[in-house]
């Protein structure tokens, strides 16, 4: 299926102070990884993870950016300032700004659009909440993210696009989706692909699954046949958890 890459999100963690530190432990610690490696960083991090990652196997990634160019948006960021710094990555539509900063599936849209001309790597995260789980609208939900995520995205960039399923009741919580329950929406996301695009297509687009994965349940989880990495949240903040998570993935 799609390349394995597995990407931390450090979220509102970790100082500028000891971003270089750490980033140069993780590069240590995942020497010889067979998959991606990406480290996501608050924005004011971004400079000395860069720079420790420079030249080797670890790619740095940001957690937002904004859709347009340049302007009067007092406190964003843009595309292209996070190419200037040498970022590869970028996480749109977390469901954590979905929850607190007015992100919509129509926002989310048009920030993959502006990082693939940018030629960033957009991570774009898809998931549920527990009430709408329990409803039985899983399914109904993830496609309709997914379709308004990729909405004008022509087929020769969708395989460029990450896609990370998170279901929401799971992120922080300690509660992982099972093997067969993350597995289950991976493939159904990799089915809509294949409908808006085709079998080629979604085949090559990287589907991670995020939501506690740790050094202990990431094995199950990345044995499975949709699921192509991780996006690591807590367990990203510690470089042996990390690593371990990355050595899951091949
Ligand atoms: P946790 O791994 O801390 O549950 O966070 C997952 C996540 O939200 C990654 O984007």
């Amino acid at each position: 299926m799609g390349k394995y890459i597995i990407a931390g999100n450090w979220k509102m963690n970790k100082l500028p102070s000891e971003t270089y530190d750490f980033v140069k432990e993780v590069v240590e610690a995942t020497k010889g990884a067979e998959c991606e490696v990406v480290c996501c960083t608050p924005y004011v991090c971004l400079a000395p993870a860069v720079e420790a990652a420079k030249g080797t196997h670890v790619k740095i990634g940001a957690e937002n950016l904004h859709f347009e160019d340049s302007g009067a948006y007092t406190g964003e960021v843009s595309a292209d300032m996070l190419v200037d710094l040498g970022v590869d990555y970028v996480i749109i539509g977390h469901s954590e700004r979905r929850a607190y900063n007015n992100e919509t599936d129509e926002t989310v849209n048009k920030k993959i659009k502006k990082a693939l001309a940018k030629c960033l790597v957009p991570i774009v995260c898809v998931g549920e909440s527990l009430e709408e789980r329990e409803a039985g609208i899983t399914m109904d939900l993830i496609t309709i993210q997914i379709k308004k995520a990729f909405a004008e995205i022509p087929a020769e960039d969708a395989a460029k696009v990450v896609v990370a399923y998170e279901p929401i009741w799971a992120i922080g919580t300690g509660k992982t989706a099972t093997d067969d329950q993350a597995e289950e929406v991976c493939g159904a996301i990799r089915k809509v692909l294949a409908a808006l695009y085709n079998e080629s297509v979604a085949a090559d687009v990287t589907i991670q699954y995020g939501g506690s994965m740790n050094a202990k349940n990431c094995a199950g989880l990345l044995a499975k046949e949709n699921i192509d990495g991780g996006l690591i949240g807590g367990a990203s903040l510690k470089a042996p958890d990390f690593a371990t998570i990355v050595a899951a993935a091949k």
